[in-house]
């Protein structure tokens, strides 16, 4: 059975960047608070109207396919992953399949926040395996900066998220020891809520997400966005920080370790971990919890903030760029995030 090989990876960012002290004009906050509980120092915020989710997608992308050394029309399936789609529906992969005049391929749309590009890497990976595919487009790609609540009330939130594209051509190997070696993907549900954005959905307040009773007497039609739920704010994401930090700082030395065992590694064989960029102090907990050195660990969010699914993919993109992962190097990739749902992948480059 091939393995799959990341045969070329791409990154795309909007010009735009947005310092700590940019932020203080929309809300109460300031650059100590930011850097000192997320070592975030700016993002990148797209355009309003020339960019979106896609576009930056497809900047990314073009720079992958072109790396992988193949061409749009060779592409044969798409996996893209985002909470910030374009539409509602129909989903941002086929957004790209028309921007970039691809073939009349499968299109397929991940839904899971920090870890979806790991899960859409996963899938990816089983089809280029099977042999059903061989050049397989995978996107991360988010517009957080369209749907954040930049007032003090959505402070603890707003400030941690930023805009950008990744992405990965993925292609069979027969070499020995070389492309990904495995994925593990995991799921919790019990804690759907702590890191969520509830609206628009069709909850209809079942699992008692909201705290007014707009639902009770709204016509069907008004229940899925109403004026009520702009009026009380229920239209941005929810997140109780402290306790997805907690719950992450588990889980992310959990899933590497589970990547290692499965393919007979310790982490001081890790060449470079590229862990999804959620916050500078889970990234620095991870790292001190499994004795990795500096060396070892690829941090970005300094610059970027959290870009949720693109983020993997952009600090994977930017350490290759910088020459930090060679030819035969072991790369271990981990996310976790709203769901919850968590994941790794080892990549022997
Ligand atoms: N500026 C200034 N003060 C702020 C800000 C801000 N931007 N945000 C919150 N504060 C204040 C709070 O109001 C609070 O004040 P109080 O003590 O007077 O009540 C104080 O700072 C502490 O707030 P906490 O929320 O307890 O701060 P914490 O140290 O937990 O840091 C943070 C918040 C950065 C969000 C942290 O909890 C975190 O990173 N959590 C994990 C986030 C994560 O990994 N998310 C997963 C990925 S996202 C996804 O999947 C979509």
């Amino acid at each position: 059975m091939p393995r799959s090989k990341i045969a070329g990876i791409g990154m795309y960012v909007p010009k735009n960047v947005v310092t700590n002290q940019d932020l203080t004009q929309y809300m109460d906050t300031n650059d100590e608070w930011i850097q000192e509980r997320t070592g975030i120092k700016e993002r990148h915020y797209a355009h309003r109207t020339e960019e979106t989710t896609t576009t930056m997608a497809v900047e990314a992308a073009k720079i992958a396919i072109e790396r992988a050394g193949t061409t749009a029309q060779d592409i044969d399936f798409i996996v893209f992953a985002t909470l910030s789609p374009d539409y509602y529906f129909p989903g941002c992969g086929v957004l790209l399949q028309r921007a970039l005049k691809m073939k009349e391929i499968g299109a397929l749309d991940v839904r899971n926040q920090c870890s979806g590009f790991l899960y859409a890497l996963s899938v990816a990976d089983q089809f280029i395996k099977t042999g059903m595919y061989k050049n397989i487009l995978v996107v991360g790609s988010e517009k957080h900066s369209f749907g954040l609540d930049l007032t003090t009330r959505g402070r603890n939130i707003s400030v941690i998220f930023g805009d950008g594209s990744g992405a990965v051509v993925l292609q069979p190997t027969e070499e020995d020891d070389r492309g990904i070696l495995s994925t593990h993907l995991h799921s919790d549900g019990g804690s759907a809520e702590i890191l969520a954005m509830y609206n628009p959905g069709t909850h209809a307040n079942h699992w008692g997400t909201q705290d007014y009773a707009d639902f009770d007497d709204a016509p069907i039609a008004n229940m899925f966005m109403s004026h009520a739920m702009i009026d009380h704010a229920q239209n941005f994401p929810y997140m109780d920080g402290q306790l997805v930090f907690k719950k992450a700082i588990i889980k992310f030395p959990e899933v590497i370790m589970e990547a290692l065992q499965a393919n007979g590694y310790q982490a001081s064989d890790i060449k470079m971990l590229i862990p999804h960029q959620a916050n500078l102090r889970i990234s620095q907990f991870v790292q001190h919890t499994l004795k990795l050195s500096d060396n070892q660990v690829y941090n970005n969010i300094q610059q970027y903030g959290n870009t949720t699914a693109a983020s993997v993919p952009i600090a994977l993109c930017e350490a290759w760029e910088k020459g930090m992962i060679k030819n035969g190097d072991l790369v271990c990739l981990a996310a976790f995030g709203s769901g919850f749902t968590w994941a790794s992948a080892l990549i022997k480059w």
